[in-house]
């Protein structure tokens, strides 16, 4: 009998809980907000919930800098509500995945207010400093949020690291005693019986500033074997990592079926594509459709039986596909349900991010209104470097990470149904057509499509065992594709023409 994991037939719904559902009128989502929310997610027919980050941070970057890893902030609520949440989606038979953050952790962590104290502190070796003086960095590396990767501390005389902002401090892997601090996290939050972790910025734990390496270092595949056995192993969890440095070799390795790393890997090559060669995310091109086909179909085929893969279009860093590479007005509802049968047909597990669902779209706010680190901080250093503000908003409006993180839209209440009280970020004003609550009452919604065909995925094993095969590779217009077995072939066909 072939070994049958649970999670290659599932799916998995993201939750960005500051934005999903308010419990207590502050304007941001919260732990008891989400658990209203479970049986909606239920009734989608959800098999786990990922959540971003909900421990204690003093959000520069949303909870992607964390203080304490065995807390959970307050203005999510209490280490009780994320109990009773596991328990309650327990009762619906929907796992919770946490997401860990391990390549750094926030400044306020203690661990770095130690460390930055002096160079003889136990905690000093918990971060990654070089020397320098206050005039030169150790080198001219940057960080993904903009501005040196290098910040001084006069009370040891040293730079630290940080791959993203100045609060996210980079913890130094290759000392032991941090790995061990951090196995020793994730047994702890095991106890409570989660369903398994998403593991942010995965390939840029094992780094090597005076080398400029940053993904994949030398270390990077010694350090996840480590941790899988120390920790994931020791239980039936699915656990993906996030690596935008992975390429098909490297995926099979992460994904290796024999469970040394993770069940599989976010890649982001076809997410990459509509930008412009050698630049950056901000540098808008339009969709080179037959590469983006290429793609696809090679990861679908090298992977087939040496490795597992993610099946997603959105998450939180992401913009709305819909408006991304569908047709966000007239065929709003017939291209996101092509782009979900696209995806829904290959081999993988699919991922749907909160309100892909529904079909939200992308938003247009004037720049006060955004409160993304990574967009602000493009906006300043693009004004500063003379592009004009048309141009800066325009790349912000197709790919600002805020796109996906507008207010969940619950119905045409005020706010959505997010709030009652003042949201912490705007609700994209084409809530009162675009809402739960009436496409629930619309069997041919985009809801009710994405609830089918999650049914089907999880009835024929054509979807999760079968080979794939990609048809008119050449064909501007369409992409066609057929999955295949004894008893069943299933063919898609999705027409792009037009978008
Ligand atoms: C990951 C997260 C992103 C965050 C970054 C730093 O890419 O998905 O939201 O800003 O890591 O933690
Ligand atoms: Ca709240």
């Amino acid at each position: 009998m072939e070994d049958k994991k649970w999670w290659k037939q599932a799916v998995i719904y993201q939750i960005y809980p500051r934005s999903f559902q308010d419990s207590n009128h502050d304007g941001i989502g919260d732990l008891k907000g989400i658990i209203r929310r479970l049986d909606y997610l239920s009734l989608l027919g959800v098999d786990a919930i990922w959540l971003s980050p909900v421990y204690r941070s003093p959000q520069d970057d949303n909870g992607y800098d964390i203080s304490d890893y065995r807390d959970i902030d307050p203005m999510f609520g209490t280490i009780e509500d994320m109990e009773a949440l596991i328990e309650e989606a327990g009762k619906r038979n929907i796992r919770i995945i946490m997401d860990l953050v391990l390549n750094h952790s926030s400044d306020e962590h203690s661990w770095f207010q130690e460390a930055k104290k002096s160079r003889e502190n136990p905690y000093h070796d918990y971060y990654v400093w070089r020397d320098g003086t206050p005039q030169d960095t150790p080198n001219d590396m940057q960080s993904v949020f903009g501005g040196s990767a290098w910040e001084w501390v006069p009370e040891v005389g040293q730079y630290y690291f940080h791959q993203f902002s100045v609060k996210q401090p980079d913890l130094n892997w290759e000392n032991e005693k941090v790995r061990r601090e951090l196995y020793n996290i994730i047994l702890w939050w095991m106890e409570k019986g989660l369903g398994g972790f998403r593991l942010d910025t995965a390939d840029q734990i094992a780094k090597d500033p005076d080398l400029r390496v940053t993904n994949n270092g030398p270390r990077l595949h010694e350090f996840i074997q480590e941790m899988s056995r120390e920790t994931f192993q020791k239980a039936d969890l699915v656990t993906v990592g996030e690596a935008w440095g992975a390429d098909i070799e490297r995926a099979k390795i992460y994904s290796n079926p024999d469970g040394s790393e993770f069940s599989m890997v976010f890649q982001f090559e076809h997410m990459l594509l509509d930008q412009q060669e050698g630049k950056g995310k901000w540098d808008l091109a339009p969709l080179p459709f037959l590469r983006f086909k290429e793609v696809l179909n090679r990861w679908q085929t090298e992977l087939f039986e040496c490795g597992w893969n993610s099946l997603f279009w959105n998450n939180h860093d992401l913009p709305r596909i819909v408006s991304r590479w569908g047709d966000e007005g007239r065929y709003r509802i017939e291209s996101a349900k092509m782009l979900a049968t696209l995806l829904y047909g290959m081999q993988g597990t699919p991922y749907i991010y909160q309100g892909e669902e529904l079909g939200m779209t992308n938003v247009e706010y004037d720049i006060e209104e955004y409160r993304d680190i990574e967009t602000l901080h493009m906006y300043r250093e693009r004004m500063e470097k003379g592009y004009t503000r048309q141009e800066i908003m325009h790349s912000i409006y197709a790919k600002s990470r805020d796109n996906a993180r507008t207010p969940m839209q619950w119905n045409e209440e005020e706010n959505a149904g997010f709030t009652e009280g003042m949201p912490w970020m705007k609700v994209n004003p084409n809530y009162t057509e675009i809402n739960a609550k009436q496409q629930i009452k619309d069997e041919d919604s985009i809801y009710h499509y994405y609830r089918r065909l999650m049914a089907l995925r999880q009835e024929y094993h054509v979807f999760s065992d079968d080979r794939f095969q990609l048809y008119l590779p050449e064909d501007e217009n369409i992409f066609a594709y057929s999955r295949k077995n004894d008893i069943r072939t299933l063919l898609v066909i999705c027409n792009f023409y037009g978008g």
